[in-house]
C-alpha cells in the first residue's frame, strides 16, 4: 500500500516515491480524494511514462473500474460525468494554444477537475495554480518515479 505522504517544504508539498503498476493507480485513486471542483493537473512525463495509466485510474476511482477511459490522443479531450466532473486532456497534438479555447478549457476550469497531458502546449494560456503529477523512469522494471507536487 504506498501511502500519499506530501511533505510540506519551500512552499510546496512534494511526494516523491518509486511505484508499481498497482501502487500508482493506489496513489491516483487517494490523489483523487483530494480534488475539488477547481482543480488543475498538469501531467508531466515523456511518452509512455504512465501519465494517461494515472488519470484512468483516477477516473475509474469515481467513476467505476468498468468506465472505459480512452486516451484522448486524437480528440484531444475527454469528459466525464462523474462527481466531481472530469475533464482529461492530451494536448500533444494541439498545433496551436488558441484552440484549447474550442476544446472547453474555460469550461472545465470552473466546472470540474481538469487532468492536462502535455500541458507546455497552452504556453501562457494558463498560469494559474495546478497540482504537478511528474512520471520519470526507474531503474526497478515497470517501475515509475512518482512526483506530486501541489499548488
Ligand atoms: N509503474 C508503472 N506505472 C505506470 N505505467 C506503467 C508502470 N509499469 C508499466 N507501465 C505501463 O507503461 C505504459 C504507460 O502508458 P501510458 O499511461 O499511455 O503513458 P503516457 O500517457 O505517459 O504516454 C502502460 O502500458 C502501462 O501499463
Ligand atoms: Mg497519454
Amino acid at each position: 500500500m504506498v501511502s500519499l505522504r506530501i511533505v510540506e517544504g519551500r512552499g510546496e508539498s512534494i511526494m516523491e516515491k518509486n511505484v508499481s503498476l498497482h501502487e500508482l493507480e493506489l496513489a491516483a485513486t487517494q490523489f483523487m480524494k483530494r480534488l475539488n471542483i477547481g482543480d488543475v493537473i498538469y501531467m508531466e512525463g515523456d511518452l509512455g511514462a504512465g501519465k494517461t495509466t494515472f488519470v484512468r485510474a483516477a477516473i475509474q476511482s469515481v467513476a467505476g473500474i468498468g468506465e472505459v477511459v480512452p486516451s484522448p490522443t486524437f480528440t484531444l479531450v475527454q469528459t466525464y460525468d462523474t462527481h466531481p466532473p472530469i475533464w482529461h486532456y492530451d494536448l500533444y497534438r494541439l498545433t496551436d494554444p488558441q484552440e484549447i479555447l474550442e476544446l472547453g478549457i474555460e469550461e472545465a476550469f470552473s466546472q470540474g477537475v481538469t487532468f492536462i497531458e502535455w500541458p507546455q502546449r497552452m504556453g501562457d494560456l494558463y498560469k494559474g495554480r495546478h497540482y504537478s503529477i511528474i512520471l520519470n523512469s526507474s531503474n526497478q522494471a515497470d517501475h515509475r518515479l512518482l512526483t506530486i507536487v501541489s499548488p
